[in-house]
């Protein structure tokens, strides 16, 4: 995802999610207690949801922030629109990848923080490895994402087309490593306790978020799949069309009459919520 002027006008469900989800669990994260200490959020995109709901959580000043994203453009227009804050950073980390430099610059964290980003990763047994590995001993995490959703579907049959296949040769790798699985919950207790969680709680829960338009939908998908970017420019239009018409084949569309600003997108899906402390 490399789109930070996209997303951040798009982000609809995240927002409200992350919300919903802080008002819920936040009162498990140690944070109300102390007050202070580091705060690491992973895979924060434009830093929106970290600056408008996660640092306000905080009941007084935070020694360190640092908002990180795989994706350098997302880390550069954070940094722009939030790094004059105090105590703020911005930096490219790769979860599933190695830690070795981050940590040197960093060090480890009292709290973690990640919103919609860790269905992104396929090595899962290494991001929650290192989730582990970034905190402190007693700090704690609060880790959100994707079990499944409609998109991962949709992804997957347009793949199957003549027309999109050459686009996403790679289709495997964004959609949700939890999009068929039975027990979600069951194998990330598995994956928790073999990177050394032993006090944690999953919760999967069942979500649904109405897009209302068609336009709507359009931004929203435009803005977080990876594939529009690889094709020309004419043909980005008309993967959004294709991409509506199996919304309606799969019947999650309501009121598709004449106006298209009448329409409504209903779209049921299931979002994992993980709180662990180390
Ligand atoms: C849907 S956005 C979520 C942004 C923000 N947390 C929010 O809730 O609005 C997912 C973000 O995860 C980032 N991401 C994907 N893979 C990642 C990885 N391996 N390490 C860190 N960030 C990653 C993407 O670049 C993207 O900015």
């Amino acid at each position: 995802m490399n789109k930070p002027n996209l997303y951040c006008r798009a982000n609809g469900v995240q927002r409200r999610d992350a919300e919903e989800i802080l008002d819920e669990f936040g009162h498990l994260m140690r944070w109300e207690k102390d007050g202070k200490g580091s705060l690491l959020d992973i895979g924060c995109g434009s830093g929106d949801v970290l600056m408008d709901f996660v640092v306000p959580r905080f009941s007084s000043d935070l020694v360190r922030v640092v908002g990180t994203d795989v994706s350098e453009h997302m880390v550069r227009f954070a940094r722009k629109i939030h790094g004059d804050r105090k105590n703020v950073s911005f930096d490219r980390l790769d979860i599933g990848g190695d830690l070795k430099h981050f940590v040197n610059k960093w060090g480890r964290f009292d709290h973690i923080t990640s919103f919609y980003c860790l269905h992104w990763i396929r090595q899962q047994r290494v991001a929650f490895g290192n989730v582990y590995s970034l905190l402190k001993p007693g700090g704690d995490c609060l880790l959100v994402f994707l079990a499944q959703n409609p998109i991962f579907d949709i992804y997957d049959q347009l793949s199957r087309s003549a027309k999109w296949a050459k686009y996403m040769t790679d289709v495997e790798l964004y959609i949700s490593p939890f999009q068929y699985c039975e027990n979600p919950a069951g194998e990330l207790e598995e994956l928790l306790s073999s990177v050394g969680f032993t006090e944690y709680k999953i919760q999967i829960k069942e979500k649904i978020y109405v897009y209302e338009g068609i336009d709507n939908l359009k931004k929203a998908v435009k803005a977080v799949n990876p594939f529009s970017e690889r094709m020309p420019m004419e043909l980005q239009e008309d993967f959004l069309d294709d991409y509506i018409g199996v919304v309606r084949r799969m019947s999650l569309s309501q009121n598709c009459g004449e106006d298209e600003d009448d329409c409504r997108f209903i779209t049921p899906y299931k979002l994992v919520v993980v709180y662990a402390t180390r």
